[in-house]
């Protein structure tokens, strides 16, 4: 086993040990992105609106983490469960959601995050179930948009204009695999 200093993510999956063909978006890259919508996301509310960041799970998780300290607002974060995709590379457009009950979106002002709009079925979905429950604001967050769709609540900040391969890395899997890499690539 090597020391912890000289371990590094590398830029394979953990499992199969398959490499991506190519780096989308570098480490770097991402967290200059961020850094932006973080002070995009603030010029929009005041400390008085007292924000709720409701990340998608979970290809989000690192996205919010990184997304919520660049925000320079006091924020409450929590996060929903909405799986379509399985082990596969399809949304089977099956979108199932769980959220914590303790967690109350009624007058809320919210910023749903997600990682990768594909099909946009999950955001649809998502988006339908939050209105309902009456919430004070209700805006959404990508990190990712393919751009094959366009939502009938359409993201207020999309961090990068996506293309059609299928991406991995930052949170992003491919059957639970690869979420751990800091850059964004094409398996
Ligand atoms: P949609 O319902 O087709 O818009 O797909 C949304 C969900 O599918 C996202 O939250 C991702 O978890 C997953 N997904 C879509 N495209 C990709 C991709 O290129 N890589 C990894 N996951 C993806
Ligand atoms: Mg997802």
């Amino acid at each position: 086993m090597q020391s912890p200093s000289r371990r590094e993510p590398g830029l394979s999956g953990q499992l199969g040990g398959r490499p991506l063909r190519r780096v989308v978006y570098s480490a770097d890259a991402i967290q200059r992105r961020v850094a932006e919508l973080g002070r995009e996301i603030a010029d929009c509310y005041t400390t008085a609106d007292e924000l709720l960041v409701l990340g998608l799970l979970k290809g989000s998780f690192i996205f919010v983490a990184d997304l919520v300290r660049a925000i320079p607002l006091p924020v409450q974060v929590d996060f929903l469960t909405a799986s379509s995709y399985g082990a596969g590379r399809v949304s089977s457009g099956d979108i199932q959601l769980r959220s914590n009950p303790a967690t109350s979106i009624e007058g809320r002002n919210i910023v749903l995050v997600e990682d990768i709009v594909d099909s946009g079925n999950t955001i649809r979905h998502v988006m339908r179930v939050l209105a309902d429950q009456a919430p004070a604001s209700l805006e959404l967050c990508a990190l990712l948009h393919k751009r094959t769709v366009t939502l009938p609540h359409e993201a207020r900040w999309v961090g990068f204009d996506a293309p059609g391969e299928f991406l991995v890395g930052y949170g992003l899997d491919f059957a639970e695999d690869f979420r751990h890499l800091p850059c964004i690539g094409a398996i």
